[in-house]
């Protein structure tokens, strides 16, 4: 299974928010959109070996963890819409306890150290400064860690530190994160093709 965590600071956790504001008054809903998007699509399929996972930090009832199994999702296309509204769908459970919203989405109250403890390692943190992805060893069940358009806090950082393996980068360039997640797809593809691991859909 390869994971992908999105960290995303200012996403609003409640379903209030337009479809037509998906960047400002949603609190980048839109990259959020655009990570599940890259991490589970690819073009007229679903990577059924993938899990996307965002914590949203954003007011007003923070943290909430949405889930994305593509083994399990329907219905996940490829366009910020349309996503936007699945995952505003998943916001509308408000409660703590992890509840399917949609075939394949989970949504629940779990913050980054609960989720981060869950996950078995290894976990890597992606960031442009880390060691190069293509020298790095990795196994086929894995998960990576990203932030938003801001950098991890110093609280988040030191929970990293002690809960993850390396850090990693792509490249020089600071990217954005859904860029950062085809990437890394790219260079795990190359390693050990998905043979088996794709179902086909639309879009
Ligand atoms: C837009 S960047 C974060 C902001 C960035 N520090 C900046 O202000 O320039 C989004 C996230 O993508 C990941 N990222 C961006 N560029 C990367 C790179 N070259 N290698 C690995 N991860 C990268 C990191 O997880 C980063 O937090």
């Amino acid at each position: 299974m390869r994971r992908f965590l999105l960290v995303v600071h200012d996403a609003r956790t409640s379903a209030d928010f337009s479809l037509d504001d998906l960047a400002g008054g949603a609190g980048r809903m839109d990259l959020v959109a655009r990570c599940a998007v890259a991490s589970l699509l690819v073009s007229h399929g679903v990577r059924t070996d993938v899990e996307f996972l965002a914590v949203l930090l954003g007011p007003p009832r923070p943290p909430r963890l949405l889930r994305l199994m593509g083994a399990e999702i329907r219905g996940l296309n490829p366009d910020e819409r349309s996503t936007g509204a699945l995952l505003r769908k998943a916001l509308a459970w408000e409660g703590l306890a992890e509840s399917s919203v949609h075939p394949g989405v989970y949504a629940s109250g779990r913050g980054l150290a609960d989720v981060l403890a869950a996950i078995p390692p290894p976990i890597h943190v992606l960031e442009e400064h880390g060691a190069d992805l293509r020298d790095a060893v990795l196994d086929r069940d894995v998960t990576f860690v990203l932030s938003d358009h801001r950098d991890f806090a110093p609280e988040e950082q030191a929970l990293l530190a002690t809960m993850t393996a390396a850090r990693l980068s792509v490249g020089p360039r600071p990217l954005h994160a859904d860029q950062v997640v085809t990437i890394v797809h790219n260079e795990l593809d190359r390693r050990a093709p998905l043979t088996g691991s794709l179902r086909p859909c639309g879009g």
